[in-house]
């Protein structure tokens, strides 16, 4: 079925940019990078440069110092080398016509230490452990282990490997940066209370739990102004056993005191892993979208026509899609046109060589 997309093909603000319409490519771990390093290739830059389509690309998930590594495979943004790596991906997406971030990484709790340096354990807002699933890790699946609780003067050293992390994407030629708050990672380990049981100045009332991550939006706007800098939160996620008592409460405190950075866009997972109409989640999404002063990406098991409806509804400014772009690098244009989509591999998402990864037949 053919649609008028009317919305979804119309240009858009994004902070310092005018997109040329509504579709994100999300963010999506692969876990393809050159394993010695964890440096971008030029596989990678290959795979992006066959998606520029989409108005901004959103880069996988990248760490920002070793501590931060949670998965086998996944590129960092910390060494020259990786930076080197990086300027393929970005010149190749530039060359094409595109625009990339890079999205800044802290997996805190969600790793192993055979993936942390000198074999420590992973580290968190509190010594509590993942309970579902396991650690992906070079020697395959792991059971998660009991973290480290972060003294409070290690903090500052985190922040600052945002700061750092921000400096390097600029070099490595990137349009802009996301700060990843999203999905069980450590900036929301810091924000959700069930994971956060500290008794210091970053645990306790909204303020004292948001803190970590405003410290991070600062630094990190320092180094790119706001109008190229996003943020990636998950409101209602129970991803890598997540819970949160008052998220809307948490995340409407949040949003408003993001407003003083003057960010491009706040990018709010919905959902995670399910269609967006089978979502019962009664969370008020338009409440945040209210309160907050730059855009809204809207992201969770979208198809065209739900992207557009949201749109034509006024509940989101774009829409960033994931799984779609894996199987379709032509996405836009497929949808536009009402074509087939390509049925996206499951078993290749996550490591492995080009098949599954560029070789997804465009039209
Ligand atoms: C994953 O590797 O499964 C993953 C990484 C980052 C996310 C979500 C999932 O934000």
């Amino acid at each position: 079925m053919s649609m008028n997309y009317k919305f979804l093909f119309s240009e858009q603000q994004l902070g310092a940019f005018e997109l040329p319409h509504r579709i994100v490519m999300a963010p999506l771990t692969r876990s393809r990078a050159t394993q010695l390093g964890d440096m971008p290739n030029d596989m990678n830059a290959e795979y992006y440069g066959q998606r520029v389509s989409a108005a901004l690309i959103i880069a996988e998930a990248t760490y920002i110092l070793p501590q931060g590594k949670g998965y086998a495979f996944t590129p960092g943004i910390y060494s020259q080398a990786q930076i080197d790596g990086w300027k393929k991906v970005t010149d190749t997406v530039h060359q094409k016509g595109g625009r990339i971030f890079l999205q800044l990484w802290h997996v805190g709790r969600v790793s192993h230490s055979s993936l942390q340096p000198e074999g420590v354990l992973p580290v968190a807002p509190s010594a509590i452990a993942v309970t579902e699933g396991q650690a992906f890790t070079e020697q395959g699946m792991i059971d998660f282990e009991l973290p480290r609780s972060l003294e409070t003067d290690e903090i500052t050293g985190i922040v600052e490997a945002y700061r750092q992390g921000a400096i390097n994407a600029k070099a490595a030629g990137f349009d802009g940066v996301e700060i990843h708050a999203a999905n069980g990672y450590l900036l929301e380990q810091f924000l959700k209370d069930g994971t956060n049981k500290r008794t210091d100045r970053y645990c306790g009332n909204f303020e004292n739990r948001s803190r970590i991550v405003l410290e991070v939006t600062k630094a990190v706007a320092d180094v790119w102004g706001g109008d190229r800098v996003g943020i990636r939160l998950s409101p209602t996620g129970t991803f890598n056993s997540m819970t949160e008592s008052e998220p809307q409460a948490l995340y409407n405190y949040l949003v408003e005191q993001l407003n003083p950075f003057n960010l491009a866009y706040i990018h709010i997972v919905e959902r995670f892993g399910i269609a967006k109409d089978a979502d019962d989640n009664d969370f008020d999404f338009a409440k945040l979208r209210q309160l907050f002063n730059g855009a809204y990406i809207a992201n969770g098991g979208y198809t065209g026509e739900a992207a557009e409806q949201s749109l034509v509804a006024d509940e989101s400014d774009l829409v960033a899609f994931g799984v779609p772009f894996i199987a379709n690098p032509d996405f836009p244009q497929r949808i536009k046109q009402g074509a087939e989509l390509n049925t996206a591999d499951f078993d290749t998402f996550y490591g492995g060589d080009a098949k599954g990864y560029t070789d997804y037949p465009s039209l």
